[in-house]
């Protein structure tokens, strides 16, 4: 089976959020399941090839020369870049202020232009689009083959201007969008099966709270929706293995992990040592509601020391968010709670790998205070290493972590969306602590799950077979 899959980002090649590490995860698990995955990214430059291959591909008049790089990444494996005007820039998205570029519209229309022309002609038997950057593209298709459409959030659509409406022949009603033109919306009618990133997002997003405008449309689909969730790449997230952590541990001897606390303090700059301590892994925008940990953290010093020894300090949130082109308030808020309060706050501003690894193998409580979250990839990740989830019970939050408190089969704590609620989650889970038996319960619980690809992967591989042989 041949699949085209198109995509804004990938790990390691083109990353902002969770997007890229499920684009990586997905093709790997894909790859090694047997199936030719034709990978095609955005050419944002700087990224080296091995056997590279350049050529110029024809296109319509409007997108200007599009030239297109194939060839071997060390890590990502087999790439096509496409390079149009203007997409070759330091950041995906933002300039360095944060602000979306003001030609985004037509970057990722002339992207999918080129997915449809490279669609075309390598004839796949899949087409797997991804987001709205790629969604356009069924909008200059005539006869596309079975295609899959992946929404990762529908928070970003891709409004564009009405004008855009004339470059996307086919189907164009379904793009018009009240007084503009919208790619993910078009994408949504045209496509054969839409895939959220987690059933449960898939119920949430046919609901007028969750829909974010969308959800008429998503309705409309019936049971062309479809809820698969996201698996780690356990290649890179597997603490028995991982070359980033101070020492390896996994579900069965857990005794590494105080190396690994013990690291994250040092990395923290802190003098003591903690009695609890609770991380964020994040990007700085509005949908990881860090807002309301930001004002819940005025509640945490007065919680009571849970561990013993009991030391002053209290419940110590620890960050490594990846604000690029995130909420530069946001930031402040935190750097500002960090300098207010250096022995119980850290908080470090970029993107940093190691840092990120150290974070999860080394705090005690993961908090993911999401306002909504499709599918949420770090509280796997968490659970993965052993740091018990504080999550909001949103979108694939709630299809992954269960309730300590509320059930036998517990795996972290889950409350409402809101600073009380985080409040009340981070003291069940500072709680939880105090008890060593039920910790380790709780954390071998999580890490025995096994939340690779693997099993997510055999799922699109049997919905594409599903569309191939509805073709047939
Ligand atoms: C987006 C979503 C996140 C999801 C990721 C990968 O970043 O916000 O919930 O896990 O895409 O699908």
């Amino acid at each position: 089976m041949r699949v085209l899959l198109a995509a804004a980002e990938m790990a390691p090649v083109a990353r902002v959020g969770g997007l890229a590490e499920a684009v990586s995860g997905l093709v790997r698990a894909l790859r090694d399941q047997g199936v030719e995955v034709e990978v095609v990214l955005p050419d944002y430059g700087d990224v080296r090839l091995q056997r590279q291959f350049e050529t110029e591909l024809e296109s319509p008049w409007w997108t200007g020369p599009t030239r297109i790089r194939s060839g071997s990444h060390s890590s990502a494996g087999e790439l096509t870049l496409v390079g149009v005007t203007g997409m070759a820039r330091p950041h995906p998205y933002v300039d360095e202020h944060g602000e979306g570029w003001p030609d985004n519209d037509h970057r990722f229309m002339a992207f999918s232009a080129a997915v449809a022309t490279l669609t075309r002609r390598s004839k796949p038997d899949v087409l797997h689009l991804n987001d709205w950057h790629s969604a356009a593209a069924l909008g200059m298709l005539a006869a596309p083959p079975p295609t899959v459409l992946t929404i990762h959030t529908l928070g970003y659509q891709g409004h564009a201007p009405r004008a855009w409406l004339e470059h996307l022949p086919v189907g164009t009603h379904h793009f018009s969008w009240h007084e503009g033109c919208n790619p993910l919306a078009g994408g949504i009618a045209l496509t054969d099966r839409v895939i959220a990133v987690s059933p449960n997002y898939a119920r949430e997003i046919v609901t007028p709270e969750g829909g974010m405008g969308l959800d008429g449309r998503l309705k409309a689909i019936g049971d062309r929706l479809v809820g698969i969730r996201n698996g780690i790449d356990t290649a890179t997230w597997s603490p028995a293995v991982d070359p980033l952590i101070a020492a390896p541990f996994d579900a069965t001897d857990l005794s590494g992990r105080e190396a690994c606390r013990d690291r994250l303090i040092e990395l923290a700059g802190w003098s003591a040592r903690k009695p609890a301590i609770v991380a964020a892994v994040t990007r700085l925008v509005d949908q990881k509601g860090i807002d309301l940990l930001v004002e819940a953290a005025h509640y945490l010093e007065a919680m009571p020391a849970p561990l013993p020894p009991p030391r002053a300090g209290g419940a110590s949130p620890a960050g490594s968010p990846r604000p690029v082109g995130g909420d530069a308030s946001l930031a402040a808020s935190l750097h500002e709670l960090a300098s207010e309060r250096p022995e119980s706050v850290f908080f470090a501003e970029g993107y940093d790998e190691a840092l990120g690894h150290a974070l999860f193998a080394g705090s005690d409580l993961f908090v993911m205070p999401s306002r909504f979250e499709p599918c949420g990839l770090a509280q796997m990740q968490a659970m993965s290493y052993g740091s018990l989830p504080v999550v909001t019970d949103v979108g694939g939050l709630h299809d992954t972590v269960v309730d300590a408190d509320a059930r036998r089969d517990g795996t972290g704590f889950v409350t409402d969306v809101s600073a009380a609620g985080i409040v009340d989650g981070l003291h069940r889970g500072v709680r939880s602590l105090r008890n060593a038996n039920r910790r380790r319960a709780i954390q071998s619980r999580g890490m025995s799950i096994d939340w690779s690809w693997d099993a997510p992967a055999a799922q699109h591989i049997g919905l594409y077979q599903e569309l191939l042989s509805a073709r047939a």
